[in-house]
């Protein structure tokens, strides 16, 4: 079995912040696979963004600590010099974020930004670059592809912006793609032409995927594998058939609406779990959920995070990523019980 594509392993982020120091991931885990989608689920503030943003040196430096490893095909991103990072990220990590004016240049042409990003891995000619450029904005659905080359970032809508940061992602055929939040403003009809884009580059390039949503029906459209987080953890990590028919985290259960008398969604959207989550500055002794837990079913909840358990899963082998499907055992029990 070959490794995994990318693996995380204990990552931690603190930051400094004017109130003290934000534990935001307290000890991540987790692989992806070669041509595996990992979706990436959990409220707001579970420290979902700060994860991968730590991953690709995109925190401040002056207020941000990152320990622990995350190998890309073997090389620790966290470790490695700015320089290399910077040639890995190009080629290596595609990268769209939930504000696409984040990652364009203002003063730069769509053209231009997309011509040097494919120039600056491969060898290819400027007219061969720029043919390619329009047949990635024809692929994202970006009409008249030709002249929107030509176009500055703030000429085309948000929507379409966020298509040009995609089809620059998707540029150079990157081995990881990380979406965060990424389709979430774009509508079904477009949403679903990326999601199909971005199938076919994983069929042809074996590209993993994590994919950051709060969007059930992309969950189980796209994903293999299903990672909760809650207060800068994983809470549960299975095959999306694990995750979403049989949660084992109250948490989980919470966030699926399968909780009897708790908020359910009808808008496929996660649902709302009641209660507010733990502040990064003041994190609750013991399990991060407890406070909120509707279950409840270990006194030890209080004063120790339930170990994940590693057991075997039925799903197929994909890189070794989904071979291990791991949940809170005290949780599951309590909450099937
Ligand atoms: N630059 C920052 N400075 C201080 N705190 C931050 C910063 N960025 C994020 N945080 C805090 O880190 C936590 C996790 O944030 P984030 O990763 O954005 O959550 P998510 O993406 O899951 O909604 C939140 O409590 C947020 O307030
Ligand atoms: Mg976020």
């Amino acid at each position: 079995m070959s490794a995994p594509l990318l693996e995380v392993e204990d990552l931690r982020v603190r930051l400094r912040t004017p109130r003290g120091t934000a534990h935001v991931v307290n000890g991540l885990g987790y692989t992806v696979g070669r041509g595996e989608t990992v979706a990436v689920v959990g409220e707001s503030g579970s420290g979902k963004s700060v994860s991968v943003l730590a991953l690709l040196g995109l925190l401040p430096a002056r207020v941000a600590t990152v320990t622990g490893a995350a190998r890309l095909d073997g090389e620790d991103l966290l470790t490695m010099s700015p320089e290399r990072l910077r040639e890995v990220r190009g080629p290596g990590v595609g990268m769209v974020f939930q504000d696409p004016m984040t990652s364009l240049n203002p003063v730069l042409t769509i053209g231009r930004q997309l011509v040097e990003g494919i120039r600056a891995h491969g060898e290819v000619s400027k007219a061969e670059a720029r043919e390619r450029a329009a047949g990635l904005l024809a692929e994202v659905g970006l009409p008249d592809p030709q002249r929107a080359l030509d176009r500055y970032p703030h000429e085309l809508s948000g929507g379409m912006r966020q298509r040009v940061v995609i089809a620059i992602a998707l540029s150079n055929n990157p081995s990881l793609l990380i979406a965060d939040e990424a389709t979430t403003a774009l509508d079904v009809t477009v949403q679903a032409q990326i999601l199909d884009l971005v199938a076919e580059l994983q069929a042809e390039h074996g590209t993993g995927v994590i994919w950051i949503t709060h969007d059930l029906g992309v969950v189980a459209g796209i994903a293999d594998r299903v990672l909760v987080m809650y207060g800068g953890r994983c809470v549960e990590d299975g095959t999306v058939d694990d995750v979403l028919e049989r949660p084992a985290h109250p948490y989980t259960r919470g966030l699926l609406g399968a909780l009897p008398d708790l908020a359910t969604s009808d808008d496929g959207d996660l649902a709302t779990v009641p209660g507010v989550p733990p502040a990064p500055t003041d994190l609750p002794p013991g399990c991060v959920f407890w406070p909120r837990c509707p279950v409840r079913s270990d006194p030890r909840c209080a004063t120790e995070q339930p170990p994940l358990a590693i057991v075997p899963t039925s799903h197929r082998d994909i890189g070794g990523g989904g071979l291990v499907h791991r949940a809170a055992t005290w949780c599951e029990e309590g909450s099937r019980g």
